[in-house]
């Protein structure tokens, strides 16, 4: 109406005003205009919000790094806030010199920082039989990715003199009251697994372990062992609750797969996805997060047509193995609707599968390892939602 732009034309107090000092937040914090983006529960998941999870809001992330405050929780048992002057960690089993560390003499170690993906292996679960969530935090949440800081487990097992010749896997034990105990085979546990201190470059926060945890690259989370206390070095798998009754996969014809730990190849479109709107017909950069337990992601391909049609999408990079890789591909949205998926490659030439070709192997009463192809569609309102294709 030629009265121009008021946020143009009117000088604001923040042009005119002398701003906050330096440390007025120690420890800094997001603006308070992105207040809305947080970990979410999904009421009623669990009985006890102890034994719960809370979800990242994948949808308002950039690149590949989870902020840590924004990093998903799964808690069997709770979380707790350990002293780290008291925290003790154990070697045993079969070993020449079974050692108890300080945190202080982990920390005097040879260290290595890695980036890696952490996906909890129920994320997607709800979605095995039907269409059950609103938005990819809640379909896709149980992931995220940090720079994590530690010593290889490999140093501390030869540290220990850890037997050669009968040594086949090693369990790793959390400090809280849910007793987490995982089997890792030794072959992974002398290939890339960290003990863990630091998650972005400062100490791990207590949701995610402080002062411990165990870092297992391309592997289910519940492996990653968080407030480690013990590692105990054995001859065979040790068939605990958290491997025997839990995390184990229901197959159709009534039996149940075992340590299924890899996280296979898989994708996500974050933006559009469920729950936004698309304001105007145009130009949109669809984007997203693909990821393999396997290694490097070689390829995502993005449809707009229900998987009809495939395009290459360009990968950021770095492109590092078992960490999120994050795609974008141009899209002219024309106001027709549209149903748009993702599929990634990995660098196995695994191919993300169909929802459908999963069910025909694995049925839909599995709660684990649901990896694939997510829909979104856009209808003719601009109005995105969770739908399922075959
Ligand atoms: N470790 C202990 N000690 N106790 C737990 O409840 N939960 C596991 C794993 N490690 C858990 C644990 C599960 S199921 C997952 S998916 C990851 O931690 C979640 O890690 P996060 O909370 O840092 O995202």
């Amino acid at each position: 109406d030629g009265a121009g732009d008021p946020n143009i034309l009117i000088l604001p107090e923040h042009s005119r005003t002398l701003g906050k000092p330096v440390v007025t937040n120690p420890y800094g914090q997001p603006s308070q205009y992105e207040a809305n983006l947080q970990r979410r529960e999904s009421p009623g998941l669990t009985r006890v919000a102890a034994a719960s999870v809370s979800f990242t809001p994948l949808q308002g992330l950039f690149g590949i790094i989870t902020p840590s405050g924004l990093h998903f929780e799964r808690h069997h048992q709770g979380w707790h806030d350990i002293d780290p002057t008291k925290h003790r960690f154990m070697i045993n089993g079969l070993v020449k010199t079974p050692k108890v560390y300080s945190m202080d003499d982990l920390m005097r170690m040879p260290s290595v920082s890695r980036m890696h993906f952490i996906e909890c292996g129920a994320n997607t679960a709800m979605e095995w039989g039907n269409v059950a969530v609103p938005s990819v935090q809640y379909s896709h949440g149980m992931l995220s990715c940090s720079e994590f800081t530690g010593v290889p487990l490999p140093v501390l097992l030869d540290d220990c003199g850890y037997d050669k010749r009968r040594a086949k896997v090693v369990l790793a034990e959390g400090a809280d009251g849910s007793s987490m105990t995982r089997t890792i085979g030794l072959d992974r546990a002398l290939d890339d697994v960290i003990v863990a201190w630091a998650m972005n470059g400062e100490m791990l926060r207590p949701e995610h372990g402080y002062p411990l945890r165990l870092v297992v690259p391309g592997v289910q989370g519940v492996s990653w062992v968080k407030w480690l206390r013990r590692i105990e070095v054995g001859d065979q798998p040790y068939a605990t609750k958290d491997e025997a009754l839990h995390y184990i996969d229901a197959l159709p014809d009534g039996t149940f797969r075992q340590y299924t730990s890899i996280q296979e190849c898989k994708s996500v479109i974050t933006t559009p996805s469920a729950g936004q709107r698309l304001l105007d017909t145009g130009y949109y950069n669809i984007t997203g997060l693909a990821w393999s337990g396997r290694g490097k992601v070689k390829r995502v391909d993005v449809s707009v047509d229900g998987g009809r049609n495939w395009r290459t999408a360009r990968l950021e990079t770095p492109l590092l193995s078992k960490c999120l890789t994050r795609f974008n591909i141009d899209w002219n949205w024309d106001g027709a609707p549209a149903v748009l998926q993702s599929r990634a490659i990995d660098e196995t030439g695994y191919v993300q599968p169909k929802i459908n070709e999963l069910r025909a192997v694995r049925g839909t009463r599995s709660i684990y390892h649901n990896n694939a192809i997510q829909s979104w569609q856009v209808a003719q309102s601009g109005e995105v939602s969770n739908v399922q294709v075959y």
